[in-house]
């Protein structure tokens, strides 16, 4: 199998190290490095992922290697094609993705900065908390290209959409397809109206108030989880997005998949970091590609935009 090119996770907690698990996997990447700022734990995670490699069936090498704030060891990410910011605290139960806003952005800079300095030419996946505000600070931080910056949050909302509607209708996941856009919380918009099931539109298979039930319940599908763990949010559903992501990067794609990207007049939107469907290749974002919406989802978007504009444009003072 031909393998390619290098990867960093930022991050070596529960949902970096299972998406350097998961890159590790797919072999197709030369070299996963991961990286934390806990002195040994990326470095024995990543012994821990070599010594499966004869048993899972992969050749990708996994480097752990401990940074400093002040980009002692940084070095270890250099020549980075992808790299997936992970570092950051997660929800705890009760909390919403907002109350994360302070802690989670002086540590972005931070990393920001030293990605910006040792890996100038990657393509950022960011999955840090809040999500879009995180992602635009990433961007400003590094200024890259806006294309070159983006975040993950689509891929997991919408996947947590399909599992429940599947559950519901007792079908499997594969026959089912949906959306949502907007931001990876309280304005997140799930989008019915693209959403069939074996073809079929899934308004014709459930009533108003059912789908409602379940859009609902998507758009709480991250506090749900911390609610029952209680330590701790997601990290197995949104590690399968990423790593994914960094996959259609590597490989140059051009899969169409829900991001949260910089948004620049599609949908009568402009300068904002949102989730939308974006075509992703080597280069990042290579477009934004839009999809039919009703009045009610159109409007729903718009709000979001301007809900996740306003924190975006404080977010680098922070
Ligand atoms: N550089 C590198 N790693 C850092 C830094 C930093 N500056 N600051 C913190 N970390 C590391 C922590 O040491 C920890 O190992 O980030 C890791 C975070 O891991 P967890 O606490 O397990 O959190 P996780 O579930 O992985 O979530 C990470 O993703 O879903 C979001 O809201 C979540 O923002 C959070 C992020």
């Amino acid at each position: 199998m031909a393998r390619s090119g290098k990867v960093t996770v930022v991050g070596a907690g529960f949902y970096g190290s299972t998406t350097a698990q998961r890159l590790a996997e797919m072999d197709i990447f030369d070299e996963v490095v991961l990286t934390d700022i806990i002195e040994g734990k990326p470095e024995g995670l990543a012994l821990d992922m070599n010594q499966s490699r004869e048993i899972e069936g992969f050749e990708t090498k996994v480097v752990g290697a401990t940074t400093a704030p002040d980009g002692a060891g940084y070095e270890a990410i250099a020549g980075s094609d992808v790299v997936v910011i992970t570092a950051g605290l997660p929800r705890k139960p009760g909390m919403s993705r907002m109350d994360l806003i302070e802690v989670n952005a002086k540590i972005m800079r931070s990393v920001a900065e030293n990605i910006a300095k040792y890996a100038p030419d990657a393509v950022v996946i960011n999955v840090a908390n809040p999500l879009d505000e995180m992602t635009a600070l990433a961007q400003k931080v590094t200024g890259f290209d806006r294309s070159r910056i983006m975040g993950q949050a689509g891929m997991l909302d919408t996947a947590r959409f399909t599992n429940f509607v599947a559950e519901k209708l007792g079908v499997p996941v594969g026959s089912v397809k949906t959306l949502t856009l907007g931001s990876h919380g309280e304005t997140m918009v799930p989008v019915p109206s693209a959403c069939s099931v074996d073809g079929k539109p899934l308004t014709e298979l459930l009533s108003a108030a059912e789908i409602d039930d379940l859009v609902d319940r998507t758009r709480k599908g991250g506090a749900e989880i911390v609610a029952l763990l209680k330590t701790g949010s997601a990290y197995y559903a949104p590690s399968a997005a990423a790593a994914r992501m960094a996959q259609a990067v590597i490989q140059d794609h051009g899969s169409v998949l829900p991001v949260c990207a910089w948004v620049d007049g599609e949908y009568g939107i402009s300068g904002v970091y949102l989730g939308v469907q974006a075509e992703i290749g080597r280069e990042g974002v290579r477009k934004v590609v839009e999809t039919d919406l009703t009045q009610d989802e159109l409007a729903a978007l718009t709000e979001a935009a301007e809900a996740v504009r306003e924190k975006q444009a404080t977010v680098a003072d922070l």
